[in-house]
């Protein structure tokens, strides 16, 4: 596959400083020379760079709304472009507030070709909070509902751009959800698979669910992995650990799957924070994981009957 790596130094979306360092820990762990191992064609668009948007209002129900604006504008515009161009973009972050604009960026696309957009969200907690409801004010707790239009951060993008339909939204690993924000993913309609179901009906089985449905709707298909999806003693360079993670073992077999299935348009590294990290570990986790997703294997599988 064509590759484009584009860096995003963003941290204002989370409640303390470190994963600005994200991008530059990914590239040292050697994400790219993975990929170059693997026989792709590898292309490092930099790192985004940003000046804060004035036209954007102080919110104090969304702390550094005119900063994670800015990357928010120019990672759409990046990624639609990266995209556009018939290549896969692969975003370095920086807090999950940037996939407000990574996300977005996909849906244009993939309004574009006429085609829905369907996202798999691996994480610890859902991010579906709204300036209303957040009890922190951190905008990485509200990429999903901004990207399905439920949350109202201003004028970032244009008010017409395409949505993501929450049904079209699949969470797995989900262990930590604000009261509100319960109500708001019920409401709806975003299709979660929480460490319950994933110690119920095991990985494999919610991935093959999840992989029928994108294949039947001929969907295009973004996946935004946030460390804390994974067990802190696995991954504990993030600022909100929560115990009870999926395995090393887990995420390598949904990342297999993924590449298996040849339906992954695009990924998101988020809410690594190298500042807490312990020696590189979770960069590295990180980047193993991205291989496993671009093909790295230890023995080749029967592909599976069509
Ligand atoms: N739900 C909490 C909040 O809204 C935590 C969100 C954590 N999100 C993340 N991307 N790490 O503040
Ligand atoms: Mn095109
Ligand atoms: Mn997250
Ligand atoms: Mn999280």
């Amino acid at each position: 596959r064509s590759v484009t790596l584009i860096g995003a130094p963003l941290e204002e979306g989370s409640g303390r400083r470190g994963a600005a360092m994200g991008p530059t820990a990914l590239r040292i762990a050697g994400v790219d020379r993975a990929l170059v191992d693997l026989g792709h064609d590898v292309a490092d668009a930099g790192d985004v760079q940003i000046v804060p948007a004035r036209d954007l209002p102080n919110n104090p129900k969304a702390h550094n709304l005119r900063t994670v604006g800015a990357f928010t504008r120019a990672l759409e515009a990046g990624v639609y472009e990266i995209a556009d161009a018939g290549r896969f973009p692969l975003i370095l972050g920086g807090d999950h507030s940037l996939s407000m604009g990574t996300v977005s960026g996909m849906a244009r696309y993939a309004a574009k070709h006429k085609r829905p957009l369907f996202v798999l969200w691996l994480d610890a907690h859902s991010d579906f909070n709204t300036p209303e409801t957040s009890p922190s004010g951190n905008i990485h707790g509200m990429p999903v509902a901004y990207y399905c239009g439920q949350a109202d951060l201003s004028d970032i993008l244009p008010r017409d751009r395409p949505l993501v339909d929450p049904k079209n939204v699949f969470q797995v690993g989900i262990r930590s959800v604000d009261a509100p924000e319960r109500e708001l993913i019920k409401e709806h309609g975003v299709n979660v698979f929480d460490m319950r179901s994933i110690d119920e009906q095991g990985v494999a089985a919610i991935m093959r669910d999840i992989l029928n449905k994108v294949e039947a709707a001929n969907a295009l298909f973004h996946v935004s992995l946030d460390v804390d999806f994974l067990d802190p003693d696995v991954a504990p360079g993030v600022g909100t650990t929560v115990p009870g993670g999926a395995t090393f073992r887990e995420a390598h077999l949904i990342m297999e799957m993924l590449c298996d299935s040849g339906l992954v348009s695009s990924l998101d590294l988020v809410e690594l924070n190298p500042f807490l990290d312990d020696r590189g570990k979770s960069a590295r986790v990180l980047v193993e994981l991205t291989a496993s997703l671009f093909g790295r294997r230890i023995f080749d599988r029967p592909t599976r009957a069509a």
